[in-house]
């Protein structure tokens, strides 16, 4: 990890035309070997570590991101023109995306789509198709997005760090609501996740091994604690632009956290649909339970062909619980306890 990160967006332009090629490996565990000539001398001159899917990971722009990964992020840097309606989920990966996705998309669609309605379209289509990631779904391997299909307010998601979204979304007035959970949790259940979408490996990364890695920040889109903080200063700065959320106080408050969504986004719930219990509907629609059990959730696929049940592991705050070692948890309490310290951010459960 001893290289800069030297290309600045305006030095990329040729690094748009860098295809990846075909190869016999899964996209997702595409590293160099996937690259054009063109993109190989791009990543040999950034640092490199080794990956949770694929074989390597790099630093670009301050974060860890596959190959793929950033030549989507620079895509969408290139060509995605926010709007003020844009509404943006931003999240660390595995932090409850899913579920924020589901809870946005019936919050906001909720005269168009009433969730009282038995032919609703989350119980037919699974959140991450409603609300697609723009650097991992719309702008990946060189997509160019037909957004005439999306109504307004456009509903879209994203990982990025603050600092590498694309310019016209930090200067509209595009809204971001961003979820972050603990970073205990958040580890194991990226732990599972990427276990799990190594398709060619039968055997588990050592957790010890992993949690070295997100302790050193090398972790997708991490440090984690650099892309938490980043969101959160900029919630407190612009509390209009930015309403920063957290897993475990939607788990334990739902109503209260959907009411907040609901006014940041400047669609409150209406006394009457309090009282018909249209907030418990919603929450009861988005549940674990009720998402991670629906036909298309057990047995549906994206279209890149990640198998939708991967996004429903068990939905508990303190599973890390059952993973970690003493040493691990005082291991990574230290590192939370020196990150955080500046911030007023407290995570639960840990
Ligand atoms: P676990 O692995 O701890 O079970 P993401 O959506 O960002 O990929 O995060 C996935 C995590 O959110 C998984 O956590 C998953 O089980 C959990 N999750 C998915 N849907 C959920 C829901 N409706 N309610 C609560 N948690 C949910």
């Amino acid at each position: 990890m001893s290289k800069p990160s030297s290309y600045k967006l305006e030095e990329i332009t040729q690094f748009s035309k860098i295809k990846t090629m075909t190869t016999s490996l899964p996209k997702h565990l595409q590293d160099q070997e996937g690259l054009s000539e063109e993109g190989k001398n791009f990543f040999s001159i950034l640092p490199k570590e080794k990956g949770w899917m694929g074989s390597y990971i790099y630093n670009y722009q301050g974060f860890w991101a596959s190959p793929r990964t950033i030549q989507g992020v620079i895509a969408c840097q290139q060509q995605f023109h926010a709007q003020d309606s844009d509404i943006i989920i931003v999240t660390p990966p595995k932090s409850g995306t899913t579920w924020l996705k589901s809870l946005l998309f019936a919050l906001v669609n909720r005269m168009k789509y009433p969730v009282f309605e038995q032919n609703h379209p989350l119980l037919v289509k699974n959140p991450h198709e409603l609300i697609p990631f723009l650097e991992i779904s719309l702008y990946v391997d060189g997509c160019v997005p037909n957004f005439a299909s999306f109504t307004s307010p456009r509903l879209l998601s994203t990982h990025m760090p603050f600092a590498s979204l694309p310019k016209s979304i930090q200067d509209s007035k595009t809204k971001l609501v961003y979820l972050c959970r603990n970073p205990k949790d958040t580890f194991i259940s990226l732990w599972h996740f990427t276990n799990n979408l190594r398709l060619h490996h039968k055997d588990m990364h050592p957790i010890e091994e992993k949690l070295e890695s997100f302790c050193k920040g090398v972790s997708p889109y991490g440090p984690f604690w650099n892309h938490v903080l980043d969101y959160w200063k900029q919630s407190i700065e612009k509390p209009k632009k930015v309403l920063f959320l957290m897993y475990e106080e939607i788990k334990a408050q739902p109503k209260l956290q959907l009411k907040r969504l609901a006014e940041f986004l400047e669609c409150p719930f209406s006394i009457e649909e309090e009282n018909c219990g249209v907030m418990d509907e919603i929450l009861r629609m988005c549940s674990f339970e009720n998402l991670s059990n629906l036909e298309v959730n057990t047995n549906g696929k994206l279209s890149n062909e990640t198998e939708n049940k991967v996004f429903f592991r068990k939905g508990e705050v303190g599973d890390w619980k059952n993973y970690f070692t003493r040493e691990m948890s005082e291991k990574l309490n230290d590192i939370i306890e020196q990150k955080f310290q500046e911030s007023e951010i407290k995570f639960l459960y840990i």
